[in-house]
């Protein structure tokens, strides 16, 4: 039996434990051979591949990015990209292919399964959260420490120069990294992609602050957060309109749109801070280590008892296999109750 592994969308702190955990438990518990693709599909596309053994994979559990190397490529965007990933498997000998990702690698690997029969097996990652099937995904509690510990060192500054600092972070159809680390870092206003709450708002929130004797404020963004104003006037912030192979645009800026909007209405000195890709570089947390070794085992075991077209999953305390096709149909959004939990401690 040869398994490929292969990982694609953004990076994310984790998935080397993945590949080591793949690895290992195909080697050692099973006896199968494994196999690294480079580069995500693109790296299925064009047969860039390497062999995976033991001492491939020892000394990674700890490291940030991916010894895989990974990519935005979509091969159903492609001429004849499934019939030559269908072929490059065939020739290859692939028996299964793990595929790790959020809902764009994940959306092709089932419907590689639904529409080719390639056997494929998925597993769960983003930093931001949104994927459903599972309660959580590796690399977003990594995502969630850093965006914490970097409120926690603007909330000194700010309150030294008595500012408004607003602090942009990663989610672009959910706000959980804004909304986690908001609670945990004791954020005065959160703007998610799911709430609207317009710039008035938040300026009434750092004014009833002001009112008591604060004289600072944090005000947490997700890039996926719309712009809107009192007026009606709504928009999405974005870097640059160009778009990827599974049709996203590239978010950003909505901080400093904020910061500058916030500064006008109240008055206050505003500073920006974008987070950007700092939350996904990196040491993984111990707690995204053992998820992502968990569904790295479990992914292992689906192989072994041909549960193709699955994903593994976090279900409470316990990894579970769902169905892959069902994981990547709707994204999993901020509840409303968290979101109130968060509410009572802006202003
Ligand atoms: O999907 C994960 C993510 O980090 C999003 O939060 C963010 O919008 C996007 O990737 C950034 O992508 P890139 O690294 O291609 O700029």
């Amino acid at each position: 039996m040869n398994v490929a592994i292969l990982n694609g969308g953004g990076d994310c702190p984790g998935l080397n434990a993945v590949t080591r955990a793949v690895t290992r438990t195909c080697i050692r518990e099973y006896g199968y051979q494994v196999t690294g693709i480079r580069n995500g599909w693109r790296g299925l596309l064009e047969a860039d591949i390497f062999p995976l053994d033991l001492n491939a994979v020892s000394d990674i559990l700890q490291r940030g990015g991916t010894i895989l190397g990974t990519s935005r490529t979509n091969p159903f965007k492609k001429e004849g990209g499934p019939e030559l990933a269908l072929e490059n498997i065939r020739k290859l000998g692939f028996d299964a292919l793990i595929a790790v990702g959020g809902d764009d690698t994940l959306g092709v690997a089932s419907r590689l399964y639904k529409e080719y029969k390639i056997h494929t097996v998925g597993v769960p990652k983003t930093i931001d959260n949104d994927l459903s099937g599972t309660d959580y995904t590796f690399g977003f509690d990594t995502a969630v420490q850093i965006a914490t510990e970097a409120i926690d060192r603007i909330h000194t500054t700010a309150e030294s120069h008595s500012r408004v600092m607003v602090v942009e972070v990663m989610g672009r159809t959910a706000g959980w990294i804004a909304i986690m680390s908001g609670i945990a870092g004791g954020a005065d206003a959160i703007l998610t992609p799911e709430v609207p709450i317009t710039v008035e708002e938040v300026c009434d929130f750092v004014n009833q602050r002001t009112a008591r004797g604060k004289k600072f404020s944090i005000v947490v963004a997700s890039e996926g957060a719309k712009f809107i104003r009192k007026t009606g006037e709504e928009k999405e912030v974005i870097a640059s309109e160009e778009v990827d192979e599974f049709g996203h645009v590239r978010l950003g800026g909505i901080g400093n749109a904020l910061g500058k909007a916030i500064e006008k209405i109240t008055g206050h000195e505003t500073r920006v801070t974008v987070l950007g890709h700092i939350q996904r570089g990196g040491t993984p947390t111990s707690r995204d280590r053992i998820l992502a070794t968990r569904f790295g085992v479990k992914a292992a075991e689906m192989v072994k008892t041909s549960q193709w077209g699955m994903m593994a999953a976090l279900k409470g305390d316990d990894i579970k296999a769902v169905s892959l096709d069902e994981a990547v149909k709707k994204t999993k959004t901020v509840p409303q109750e968290l979101y109130d939990v968060a509410r009572i401690f802006f202003g």
